[in-house]
């Protein structure tokens, strides 16, 4: 298979989350946007949750001018809610990554069920096409998974890896290897179907080489690792750290031939 360039979405949902914890305007997730950007991040993932816990309606304002100006795509990840679909509607982002919810989660804990919410979904996903934005099914990696969301229109699947991921952190080594021959067999399920494949959840430095080599997965969003490790060595060197990781993954050696 042919060799395919793989993309950094950098969340910066965690920076507000920092910034929430005192109030008032520091640190400023636009410009860590903007450092992500000159550290090697292709594009910028935001999640407005319902219970605006950290990125609020001002930064998503602010993101969008700040990243269209830049020619950077915004990738705008929210609930199926109506809310949530007016204000994509009035912001159009690049793309748009429809997740899970609930209040009392900490973080996006599973994958969205569109094969039981198709009926809710599909017409979300019709609304975000037409609105413009590249939409994006966030999903576990499950055939029938993958398959509904081919079916009711979306472009993308971002595969959750958060249970690889834990499973690497735990040392399960025979859970890690059965979770990532799942997401191995839906990243080539999705894109069999020719959909794009996306990856993330939980993902660090220990873990993203195992998913970045996967052929089919042409995007990674990566973002509470990356602002943890910020506060130690700056989000320029954790954000070139991920990125190198990425690539190596990526090599000719590591699978394939190049393109
Ligand atoms: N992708 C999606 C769809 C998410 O909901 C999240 C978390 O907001 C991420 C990726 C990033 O996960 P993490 O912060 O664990 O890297």
């Amino acid at each position: 298979m042919a060799r395919r360039l793989i993309r950094l979405g950098v969340n910066i949902d965690h920076v507000a989350t920092i910034r929430n914890a005192r109030g008032g305007a520091h640190p400023d997730p636009v410009r860590a946007a903007e450092l992500a950007i000159e550290a090697g991040a292709n594009g910028i993932t935001a999640h407005l949750r319902e219970d605006r816990r950290h990125i609020s309606d001002d930064d998503i304002e602010r993101l969008t001018a700040y990243l269209r100006g830049r020619e950077r795509p915004l990738n705008l990840e929210m609930a199926v809610t109506q809310e949530m679909l007016a204000i994509a509607e009035a912001h159009r982002p690049h793309a748009a990554c429809l997740v899970p919810e609930k209040r009392e989660e900490r973080t996006t804990e599973g994958g969205l069920d569109v094969a039981r919410q198709h009926s809710i979904v599909a017409p979300a996903v019709q609304r975000l096409r037409q609105a413009g934005c590249r939409v994006s099914l966030f999903i576990e990696p499950s055939p029938v998974q993958v398959a509904v969301a081919d079916a009711i229109g979306a472009q993308v699947v971002e595969l959750h890896t958060g249970a690889y991921c834990d499973a690497v952190r735990a040392g399960e080594a025979e859970v890690a290897a059965e979770h990532l021959k799942r997401l191995t067999e839906a990243a080539h399920a999705a894109a069999a179907r020719g959909l794009e494949v996306h990856a993330g959840h939980g993902i660090d430095y220990a873990t993203v080489e195992a998913v970045a080599a996967l052929p089919e997965v042409v995007e990674l969003n990566i973002g509470h690792f990356l602002i943890g490790e910020a506060i130690f060595v700056g989000l320029k060197g954790a954000i070139e750290r991920m990125r190198r990781l990425m690539d190596r993954a990526r090599a000719p050696s590591s699978y394939g031939s190049p393109e």
